[in-house]
């Protein structure tokens, strides 16, 4: 199947935070980016793509109040905007995540545009003039169809890596992924950057 798709003339920024390695910062990365963007005034949506719903908790958004979800912009069952919820932080928003994501993959393997889900959702939301100016993507620790779904939305893919190990065993491991994500990356899309 060819991904290939034109990039969108206006729209949001579109940045997807993603690596296979769990507990390496990338809910931290995505919270603390998106509210560093809204603390100069840009309006930003974070959508939070991990069945974990790390992204969700630490913006405020108890699971119990979570009755919309990215679960339902992924089946189609709700538009874009209708599943973002305010947050504490002034101009950031979420698209909350509950544990039916975990079920995702199977209810949409066999679709046609089970890659291109969220991008769809998220050309239909910019074409309807939704009023966000970055949109962050919170992957789960998996290149999963969830995470595949995130790069072919996004203009930007950022790999977090953990620097835990000495530095040429980070350096190493972190070649190693962003040419794998990479390659998937490019078929899905050509002219994404890896940041
Ligand atoms: N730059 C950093 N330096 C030190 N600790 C960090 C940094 N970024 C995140 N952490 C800590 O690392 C832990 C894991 O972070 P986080 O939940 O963001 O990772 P994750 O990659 O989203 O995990 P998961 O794959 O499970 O979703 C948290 O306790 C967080 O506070
Ligand atoms: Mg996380």
């Amino acid at each position: 199947m060819n991904y290939w798709h034109k990039p969108m003339k206006t729209g949001p920024r579109i940045i997807t935070v993603a690596n296979q390695k769990g507990g390496v910062g990338k809910t931290t990365t995505a919270i603390n980016l998106a509210t560093a963007l809204a603390a100069i005034g840009e309006r930003v949506l974070i959508v939070d793509l991990d069945p974990q719903g790390n992204a969700s908790t630490g913006l405020g958004i108890d699971r119990k109040d979570r009755t919309v979800s990215s679960y339902d912009v992924l089946t189609g069952e709700l538009e874009l905007e209708a599943a973002a919820v305010p947050t504490a932080v002034p101009g950031l928003s979420i698209v909350p995540s509950t544990l039916d994501l975990l079920g995702i993959e199977m209810e949409i393997a066999s679709a046609p545009d089970r890659v291109l889900r969220l991008r769809n959702a998220l050309r239909a939301a910019a074409e309807r003039s939704a009023p966000f100016g970055y949109v962050l993507i919170d992957c789960p620790p998996s290149l999963n169809l969830l995470t595949l779904n995130s790069m072919a939305a996004a203009i930007r893919f950022w790999s977090r890596c953990n620097a835990s190990f000495s530095r040429s065993k980070v350096s190493a491991s972190c070649s190693k992924l962003s040419s794998r994500c990479g390659a998937r990356s490019t078929r899905i899309s050509p002219s994404r950057a890896l940041c």
